[in-house]
């Protein structure tokens, strides 16, 4: 996913253009770069790899000019080479841009036919002689984009600056997202609060299809069809220090640190701690008890955290539910029922699968609730009701806090209804509810674990195959615990059903696949030994996250323990997911991986 900035500046941009990049590393990147308007006409610096090549280029070759755009390249059309790096520019302006231009190809043969002469491969440039061929008509900058945009198709976030106009910056959003900062006689725009965190608190979010002109003086913004339009300023909270990684190496490992204070944070939003009891946030737009089916959608780490929510649904409120991830949904056609519940869980709240996901419900006329973490993202615009994780700004690619708060959350929605759906009593719901109060501090004895975890980690380093097991609500955790170790170690990792592993798994079992287990002393746990002594069997190396029961049940030989804390069987999920992190985190850090930035993944994967 790229990332985009723009400042009307009153002092020289390049160096602030270059900061506010750093804060969008985060969304991955293979290459930079920036323009600026230099006394009238336009510069650019760009570069492969990682800003300090984009800042030694700077330090070579200064530019000091007042207006400037900036972007951080995630390749989606082109390899990522400088040529390719953004702005794209004509003689008359410089564009960046975050997201997919579809119908470019057809475009660019329109515009060669015009005269136009390209020189990358990228989707951008075409927006960049679109424009241009536009002004060559005598339309101004701002009539020329006002022509341009409807022919644009696909998801973008743009920003302009133009040759001769040192006080004139122009942005445009469709499908991805994009935020304006409103400085003291200077403005910004940023594809998030975050990278304008350093610069202004104050910031304005574009709606679906508006664009904006923007001067030193303020800003105008107009909507898709063209009419001028207000929107609000807010007050952010990434505010600075949430982003620095604190004493931690990583900002995953700060942000693994940080769950018992932001699930704790979270819970406190759906809780009435005195009555312990689940209180949610606004109305919802449904009743539980119309409700006969809940169909939840979400990729990646958010689908399992969509899994777990599927048994706490089904057990707690008896509601059925089915659960798909949203690549496969979204073209599944499923059959739904009008009135129905579909639930969306995204951290970004950017994912287009899941966001196109949440259109086909919305469309086929179900209530659309969306756990987001990202409460200004499209999926929650969107949506009928969000349910909101506060886990913080979450840096590191791969999730780790979201996770659990996302957990969080949907536990609290499945003792909701249970409630309402008269599936538990006043009394049970107590007792889920004080489980769910002490899960901060389970985290945090768990997390004494970690010089444990940290030398089994060592050893995993030197596997080229790990194999997660788990039953139940832990089952979702062994194909979380095996995407953390695949993300960021790139050791290739498999989550399953513990009791299927007998029908096929077991053939790989050998002294040289580690095999971890997730395993509390619940209800199944006996029947998860019976898989740990088919391993041993095999001469196995077991690695099993259990309790002090589960730990002195376990006496097959070739097993390491890890003994988390006793704590009742519907909470286990949340504490569970700690050690499975750490064991990647630290695996990763042996390997030495770029662990906040993984080669080839994004934060948040806006296109398909
Ligand atoms: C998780 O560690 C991964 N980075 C990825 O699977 C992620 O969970 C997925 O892309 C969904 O992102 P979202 O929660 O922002 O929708």
């Amino acid at each position: 996913m790229c990332g985009i900035v723009g400042i009307l500046g009153r002092e020289p941009v390049a160096g602030q253009l270059v900061d506010a990049l750093k804060r969008l590393e985060y969304r991955g990147y293979d290459s930079a770069g920036i323009a600026t308007v230099e006394n009238g006409h336009l510069e650019r610096r760009r570069a492969e790899g990682k800003l300090k090549n984009l800042q030694e280029r700077l330090n070579r070759e200064p530019l000091s000019g007042l207006a400037g755009i900036g972007h951080t390249r995630w390749a989606t059309h082109g390899k990522p080479t400088e040529n390719n790096a953004h702005p794209h520019a004509t003689e008359r302006l410089a564009v960046v841009h975050n997201g997919i231009i579809e119908n470019f190809r057809e475009l660019r043969e329109e515009l060669e036919k015009e005269g136009a002469t390209f020189g990358t491969e990228t989707d951008t440039e075409v927006v960049a002689h679109l424009v241009t061929e536009e002004m060559k008509k005598g339309r101004s900058p701002v009539d020329a984009v006002r022509a341009a945009l409807p022919r644009l198709r696909g998801a973008f976030a743009l920003a302009f600056i133009f040759a001769g106009e040192d006080d004139m910056m122009i942005g445009a959003r469709k499908g991805s997202p994009l935020a304006i900062g409103h400085g003291s006689g200077e403005m910004y725009l940023g594809s998030d609060a975050i990278a304008l965190a350093p610069f202004t608190d104050a910031i304005s979010y574009l709606d679906e299809g508006d664009w904006a002109v923007m001067s030193r003086d303020g800003v105008q913004i107009f909507d898709v069809a063209g009419n001028a339009v207000k929107r609000p300023v807010i007050k952010t909270s990434s505010s600075a220090f949430l982003l620095d990684k604190g004493n931690h190496r990583h900002f995953m490992a700060k942000e693994i640190h940080e769950q018992p204070e932001v699930v704790a944070h979270t819970l406190s939003h759906y809780i009435d701690m005195a009555k312990e009891s689940v209180v949610l946030p606004g109305e919802l737009p449904f009743e539980w008890n119309k409700i006969e089916r809940v169909s939840i959608s979400a990729c990646g780490t958010a689908y399992y955290a969509g899994l777990v929510a599927k048994y706490w649904f089904e057990r707690y409120a008896r509601l059925p539910v089915e659960i798909d991830v949203a690549s496969e949904f979204r073209y599944r056609e499923a059959p739904l029922r009008k009135g129905d519940l579909a639930l969306f869980v995204s951290q970004s709240g950017e994912t287009a699968d899941t966001l196109a996901s949440l259109r086909y419900a919305k469309e086929q006329g179900l209530h659309v609730l969306s756990v987001v973490n990202v409460q200004t993202s499209t999926i929650a615009r969107e949506s009928d009701v969000i349910m909101p994780t506060l886990a913080g700004p979450e840096i590191g690619v791969a999730s780790t806090k979201a996770f659990t708060c996302q957990l969080s959350v949907l536990a609290c929605l499945a003792i909701a209804a249970g409630r309402a759906r008269g599936a538990i009593s006043d009394a049970e719901e107590r007792k889920l509810v004080r489980a769910l109060i002490e899960v901060p501090r389970h985290m945090n004895e768990t997390l004494t674990l970690e010089g444990d975890i940290e030398a089994l980690a060592r050893d995993l380093g030197k596997s080229s195959d790990v194999l997660y097991l788990g039953r139940g609500t832990s089952y979702p955790l062994a194909l979380e615990g095996a995407l953390k170790l695949k993300e960021i170690s790139y050791i290739h990792a498999e989550g399953y059903a513990a009791g299927e592993l007998k029908h096929g798994p077991i053939a790989l079992i050998d002294e040289t696949m580690p095999v971890i287990v997730t395993a509390p002393y619940d209800s199944v746990f006996e029947k998860t030994v019976s898989n740990m002594q088919e391993v041993a069997a095999r001469g196995g190396r077991i690695i099993l996250l259990t309790d002090s029961k589960g730990a002195a049940e376990a006496t097959m030989p070739g097993v390491t323990i890890i003994t988390l804390p006793d704590m009742p069987s519907s909470v286990t999920p949340l504490v569970y997911a700690l050690p499975v992190q750490l064991l990647a985190y630290y695996t990763a850090v042996a390997l030495g991986t770029d662990i906040d930035q993984p080669r080839n993944l994004a934060k948040s994967v806006t296109v398909e």
